[in-house]
């Protein structure tokens, strides 16, 4: 592939997904696009790039995008931010009237693992407690990518999946087999919903959250692109909320929209501005 096709190639995603390729990131693009080449007859990346200059051609740029993007996933992801959710959920039942829905973001929520691993642990809070079983809770799911968000609705997982981060009696209880692969329950799949959302866009149209998970995809972005989106999500989450970061994902020297919590390197509220902070 000559130089001014990788620029292309990589240029229309990082518009498109915000997602940073390096240039020795070219087998990526050889091995991920394999398949869209043989499908469109196309007999190489620089093909695809002429291609890619004709006018009518989105489809196939989004297409192209989205092969690209990474979904690597998995049930409870680092354990961490699943038992500080377990103690903030609690306490943001306790801070809202009776009634009021308790929303939480996967944003990039891949295959569902995320969205599903948080339901898990409202159930298992809610048999715990009575007093959560009144509150109703939506956990929304987005991803810029269609294919991995028709798997997160379908909530079927294979063998290899399911043991990765699931304890044993947790897959026996909230899963059923279904030849030879696990599917999510009814009653945790209920509070899911899945659709798509382009990070770059205004996540004004989603309302606000009480909880976001933003995990394992702003690695991906240059810093002002991560400056951006965490400054808009910022301005969606409560004041007593959580954003839930990635283990190698930081908004300290990127934003001052978010403070990290107390004790807590991934786990950030919506900073107070200095007015907010004298008043307090
Ligand atoms: C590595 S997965 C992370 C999944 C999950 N959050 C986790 O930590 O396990 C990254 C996801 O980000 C999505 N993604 C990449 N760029 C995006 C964008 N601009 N808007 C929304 N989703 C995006 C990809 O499609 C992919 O599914």
């Amino acid at each position: 592939m000559t130089p001014a096709s990788f620029a292309f190639l990589t240029g229309i995603v990082r518009a498109r997904s915000g997602g940073v390729i390096g240039p020795d990131q070219g087998y990526m693009l050889e091995t991920r696009l394999a398949p869209l080449l043989k499908r469109e007859g196309l007999p190489s990346l620089d093909a695809l790039a002429a291609r890619l200059r004709q006018p009518g051609t989105d489809a196939l740029a989004q297409e192209m995008t989205e092969l690209l993007t990474t979904n690597e996933s998995s049930f409870f992801r680092d354990g961490k931010p699943f038992e500080h959710l377990r103690t903030l959920i609690p306490r943001l039942h306790a801070a809202r009237p009776p009634g009021q829905k308790l929303r939480i973001w996967s944003a990039a929520c891949s295959t569902g693992q995320e969205a599903y691993s948080i339901s898990i642990l409202i159930a298992e809070l809610q048999e715990a407690d009575p007093g959560l079983r009144t509150r109703p809770f939506e956990i929304l799911g987005t991803d810029i990518t269609a294919a991995v968000l028709e798997r997160a609705r379908a909530g079927l997982y294979s063998q290899f999946e399911v043991q990765r981060g699931l304890p044993i009696r947790t897959l026996m209880k909230r899963f059923t087999q279904e030849e030879g692969r696990w599917r999510v329950k009814p009653e945790i799949a209920a509070p899911c919903r899945f659709q798509s959302f382009n990070l770059l866009g205004d996540p004004r149209i989603l309302g606000r959250f009480d909880v976001i998970f933003c995990r394992n995809v702003l690695i991906y972005f240059d810093v002002p692109t991560k400056a951006r989106v965490l400054e808009r999500i910022a301005a969606q989450l409560a004041p007593d909320g959580a954003l839930y970061l990635g283990a190698a994902e930081t908004a300290i020297g990127v934003t001052r929209a978010l403070a990290p919590l107390p004790g807590e390197r991934t786990v950030y509220g919506p900073a107070r501005t200095e007015a907010e902070r004298l008043r307090a």
